[in-house]
């Protein structure tokens, strides 16, 4: 006699319902995917980005019930913008991209670009989520693992990359019970990074997936399962998650 596997799938209640996730980068990439994903779970979205008509297309798709494009290391758009919300659970920020240069080189406009995009602005949004993240809810910020390791052109990536994660641990003790989280990512193959590889893009595609020990190259679904999950895990506080395939331990 056989006996047939139960007939009974295990239900999940969506596990956002009821719950408000505001993406600061929410059009494209990282920040598009992670929306997507909370949306699924339940979530109710309000996104931003710059560019208006992408970031209307993406609110669209993904049926976001409220969008505001403007300049998020702009701390006066940024403020206004947190002024007008409602009370929210919980913000991603994905706004940035790096800058590698070596110090013969550099370019101090776009070093105080970069201090501003992943540091200063950590800080303003932090002080502005104060009054409208519930407890319980986090705040998500974005990191590499790439500048862990010192290398020619890497200097103002690697000294942030180090900030970061006394800052978010600072963050977390200040903002309790608001949490405040990092992800650490590798490559991530995103809009950004065929941006920044252009013709080298499916080269360095195979590189990676030769290279990593897990054998394929990390997409932005990898990282917005993360991110869903650090929303959801309310024992998450103060930490960096790494998410990238291996590659801080291999020469990739
Ligand atoms: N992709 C990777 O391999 C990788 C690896 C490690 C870390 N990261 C970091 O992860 C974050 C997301 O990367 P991604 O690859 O998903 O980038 P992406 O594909 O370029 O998407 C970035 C999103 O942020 C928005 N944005 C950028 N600058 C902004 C600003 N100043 N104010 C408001 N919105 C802004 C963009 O829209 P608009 O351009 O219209 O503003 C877009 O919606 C970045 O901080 C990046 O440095 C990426």
């Amino acid at each position: 006699m056989s006996t047939a596997n139960t007939a009974f799938p295990i239900q999940h209640e969506p596990e956002l319902l009821g719950k408000t996730v505001v993406v600061i980068g929410g059009s494209a990439g990282i920040g598009f995917e992670t929306a997507r994903q909370a949306r699924a779970q339940g979530a109710t979205l309000i996104l931003t980005a710059r560019n208006p008509e992408r970031l209307q297309r993406a609110a669209n798709e993904l049926n976001a019930v409220s969008n505001a494009a403007f300049d998020a290391t702009d701390p006066a758009s940024l403020d206004r913008f947190f002024r007008e919300l409602p009370m929210i659970d919980h913000v991603m920020v994905t706004a940035g991209r790096p800058y590698y240069a070596r110090l013969r080189d550099m370019d101090f406009a776009q070093v105080r670009r970069l201090v501003d995009e992943h540091l200063l602005l950590v800080l303003q949004i932090a002080r502005n989520a104060v009054n409208k993240v519930r407890p319980g809810g986090t705040l998500l910020f974005m990191s590499g693992t790439a500048g862990r390791r010192a290398a020619v052109g890497l200097g103002v990536t690697s000294a942030l990359t180090a900030a970061l994660p006394a800052l978010i641990g600072n963050l977390a003790l200040e903002l309790a019970p608001i949490r405040v989280n990092l992800i650490a990512a590798g490559f991530v193959d995103t809009p950004l990074s065929a941006q920044l590889l252009g013709d080298e893009l499916e080269q360095r595609r195979n590189q990676l997936r030769a290279t990593l020990p897990i054998r394929r190259v990390v997409e932005p679904a990898d990282v917005a399962a993360l991110a869903v999950h650090i929303m959801v895990n309310t024992a998450l506080t103060g930490a960096t998650y790494d998410i990238d395939g291996g590659q801080q331990f291999v020469a990739a």
